[in-house]
């Protein structure tokens, strides 16, 4: 089953918006297995964001993430990683659909309120990153049948 990984990043926790970002999330029927806040590491930073490295936005990028605490949540399901990247909304708020998180919470690129994985293979990896297997459950919700066909 695909997994993605979300990190609410610095900007959602210090503007008291991590409620209303996972009231959006629990409402598509999104189903979490792992959830907890956290300091992410100027190490972890830089593997996370390891495709973006000698980009002109990289060190901005790194300050940013490692700003603040973050939360991180991990989530699994079917076609969950094209389905939450729709939910989020572009890269850019500016770009982004009213509607979607960014387009709804945000207006510019260096404070888009969110990361979510862009592959299964990048969301494998990344829930990998940030939890350990055994902070991640597996488990049965009595309304799946009422979500999943
Ligand atoms: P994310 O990885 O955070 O989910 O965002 P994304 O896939 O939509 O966008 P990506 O291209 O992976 O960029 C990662 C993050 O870098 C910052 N960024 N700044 N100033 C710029 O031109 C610029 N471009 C990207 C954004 O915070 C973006 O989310
Ligand atoms: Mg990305």
């Amino acid at each position: 089953m695909e997994k993605s990984l979300i990190i609410l990043k610095p900007d959602a926790v210090q503007r008291g918006l991590i409620g209303q970002i996972i009231t959006r999330l629990e409402q598509r029927g999104l189903k979490f297995m792992g959830m907890k806040l956290m300091q992410v590491s100027p190490e972890l930073a830089q593997s996370h964001y390891g495709e973006h490295e000698g980009k002109p936005f990289f060190g901005a990028l790194v300050s940013y993430i490692t700003s603040s605490p973050v939360v991180v949540i991990a989530i699994q399901g079917k076609n969950v990683v094209q389905t939450i990247r729709n939910t989020v909304g572009a890269t850019n708020p500016m770009n982004a659909a009213p509607g979607t998180i960014r387009g709804d919470f945000g207006l510019e690129i260096g404070r888009n309120l969110i990361h979510a994985s862009d592959s299964p293979e990048s969301g494998e990896a990344e829930v990998s990153r940030f939890f350990d297997a055994s902070d991640l459950i597996t488990w049965e919700r009595n309304t799946d049948a009422w979500i999943h066909e």
